[in-house]
């Protein structure tokens, strides 16, 4: 098997006296899309957090193609190339849609092989790749009709299709999506998946959500977490059948049921 994109190994985090995670190991392969699930609580955005750098662990490691990025602050894990949503969208709401979208190109292009310094201007070249990189996002996804909105005029919904975008536009190696169909109608849900596929662009991809049918659509492997553990690891359809997910479930939502609840 070739070299995981992410590997997390043996982490462990504590809040106070309680542990969020205990003993928390993942890999993720080239291409691969990982699904997590569990209830809430679980450990779920922890493990998301430890990963981009938010939440040091007490013990345990992560690495990024080999490379130990335990102890990097997020913004230079984020120009190692690590993207994540958050589970409430964060984009500026004053920007428009093709301001949210260039700022995005901008720290494409600013980082990493491009480098020039943190907030340096494009060079001309630079801002003509970056159009023709929006133009061919905006293949990808219609956005079309909204460039010239602020992010603040947009329904949720496309707000969560340009926060994707606007992942997408940094070609992350790891992209990390923390409920991305959260609050979306069912209806959205299903164009959701599809953008999530058609955006990440082959990026190893980790994504978090409540509506199980939906994450499992998606992910080639699912992880299952209860209280700070993985009770199971394995094809989607192994892991929904796997006792231990069905009893981590029991007295809450069904695994199956769907809608993101909270
Ligand atoms: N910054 C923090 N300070 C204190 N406790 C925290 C912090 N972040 C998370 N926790 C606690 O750690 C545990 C795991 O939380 P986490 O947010 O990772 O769960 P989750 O699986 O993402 O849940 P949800 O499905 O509700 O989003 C919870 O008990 C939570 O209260
Ligand atoms: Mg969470």
């Amino acid at each position: 098997m070739s070299r995981p994109v992410l590997s997390v190994r043996n982490v462990r985090v504590s809040f106070g006296g309680l542990a969020a995670l205990d003993d928390v190991s993942i890999d993720v392969v080239p291409g691969e899309v990982v699904g997590i699930i569990g209830p809430n609580g679980a450990g779920k955005s922890t493990l998301l957090n430890v990963v981009s750098g938010f939440v040091e662990p007490q013990s345990g490691e992560v690495r990024l193609e080999g490379r130990e990025i335990t102890g990097l602050l997020p913004y230079r894990r984020a120009r190692l190339g690590i993207a994540r949503s958050f589970q409430d969208a964060r984009l500026f709401p004053a920007m428009t849609v093709r301001e949210t979208l260039l700022g995005a190109f901008h720290e494409r292009f600013t980082s990493g092989m491009f480098s020039e310094g943190l907030g340096a201007p494009l060079a001309r070249e630079q801002e003509d790749a970056a159009q023709g990189a929006i133009d061919a996002l905006l293949h990808l996804v219609d956005l079309h009709p909204y460039l010239d909105h602020r992010v603040s005029d947009l329904s949720f919904g496309t707000t969560r299709a340009l926060e994707m975008a606007a992942l997408a536009a940094r070609r992350p190696r790891l992209l990390l999506l923390d409920e991305p169909a959260s609050g979306l109608q069912q209806s959205e849900v299903a164009v959701m998946g599809d953008l999530i596929h058609r955006l990440r662009g082959g990026a190893a991809t980790v994504v978090i959500d409540h509506d199980v049918p939906f994450v499992a659509a998606l992910s080639d492997r699912l992880v299952a977490m209860d209280l700070g553990r993985v009770v199971a690891v394995g094809r989607p359809d192994e892991v929904l059948a796997a006792p231990a997910v069905i009893d981590s479930y029991l007295g809450g939502a069904a695994p199956v049921a769907a809608g993101g609840e909270r």
